[in-house]
């Protein structure tokens, strides 16, 4: 019951940081200067060459703010853990937020990097407001929403990701873009980017590893629409383990193995959403949105 209130309870938060405003202003201990900066938030990949897409979002947020400090920060613990055995160290968001206080941050806007406002985006809504107008820390958050929240992010990433459908792909072959899926009701936004995605082409088919629309279902329905290729793309941030895998990989159960066993022929593309500058945009606009939000 306490999960299915975190779609509701998302965008009142995000509206009441965006209203908490005035009251706080000038708090923090006395004299400190106002100091904006941006945290971008991503759930993070253990697999070197997805930071491309992360990297591309960070120099697509530096360009649109100059002269503002950007920190990152990693959602997933596990991938956290895997890069500090390789000596890499990336803050966890409570960490980065505690140190941007410490360091003299007064204002920050944080953008979660995540595709829907499922677990990992809600539990960054947690820390962001325990955070917020810390005695001596950071005064005031600005959470930006992640690339799928409100109808219009619908209709943009999906227009964002028509456009960068691979050139050779004809009306006749389908794109099944794969997305991570979960538990959480936060899930209900792949079967709605479906929607989108049918209004504009029939041929567009959304799936998901861990949640609903299955591959079973994707399958059903390239065999429904009698298609002989298939183009496979992530429709995740990042082309990391599940898109290297689970999509792409040898192994038989991978999405390539299995929909080349039923005899459709596969493209695997690994470039994950982040590399898209169309759809990494929109991302990119909830940080503005954000961003205007701190006072
Ligand atoms: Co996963």
């Amino acid at each position: 019951m306490k999960q299915l209130l975190f779609p509701l309870t998302a965008l009142a938060c995000l509206l009441s940081l965006a209203i908490a405003g005035p009251a706080f202003a000038g708090h923090g201990g006395g004299n400190r200067p106002v100091r904006q900066g941006i945290l971008l938030v991503a759930f993070g990949t253990t697999v070197p060459s997805a930071n491309s897409a992360l990297e591309n979002i960070g120099t697509l947020a530096a360009k649109a703010f100059p002269g503002v400090e950007i920190r990152w920060a990693y959602t997933s613990r596990i991938v956290r853990e895997v890069l500090a055995e390789r000596g890499e160290h990336v803050d966890s968001p409570a960490e980065a937020l505690a140190t941007m206080g410490e360091d003299g941050f007064t204002h920050v806007a944080v953008q979660s990097l995540h595709t829907i406002p499922g677990e990992e985006f809600h539990n960054l809504l947690i820390t962001v407001k325990r955070f917020e107008n810390m005695p001596k820390g950071i005064e005031q958050i600005a959470l930006g929403a992640p690339l799928l929240a409100a109808p219009a992010d619908m209709d943009a990433v999906a227009d964002a990701l028509m456009a960068s459908l691979p050139a050779d792909r004809k009306a006749e072959d389908a794109v099944v873009l794969m997305g991570h899926g979960t538990h959480h009701p936060g899930n209900v936004y792949y079967p709605g980017m479906q929607y989108y995605f049918s209004r504009r082409d029939p041929n567009v088919l959304v799936g998901t590893v861990e949640g609903v629309p299955s591959l079973d279902d994707v399958s059903a329905a390239l065999r429904e629409r009698g298609v002989k290729r298939v183009f496979l793309m992530p429709f995740m941030a990042v082309a990391g383990d599940h898109a290297t895998n689970d999509m792409a990989g040898n192994e038989e159960d991978s999405w390539k193995s299995v929909l080349s066993a039923q005899g459709f022929r596969c493209i695997p593309v690994l470039k994950g959403t982040g590399e898209l500058d169309a759809v990494a945009a929109v991302w990119i606009e909830h940080l503005k949105a954000a961003f205007a939000r701190l006072h």
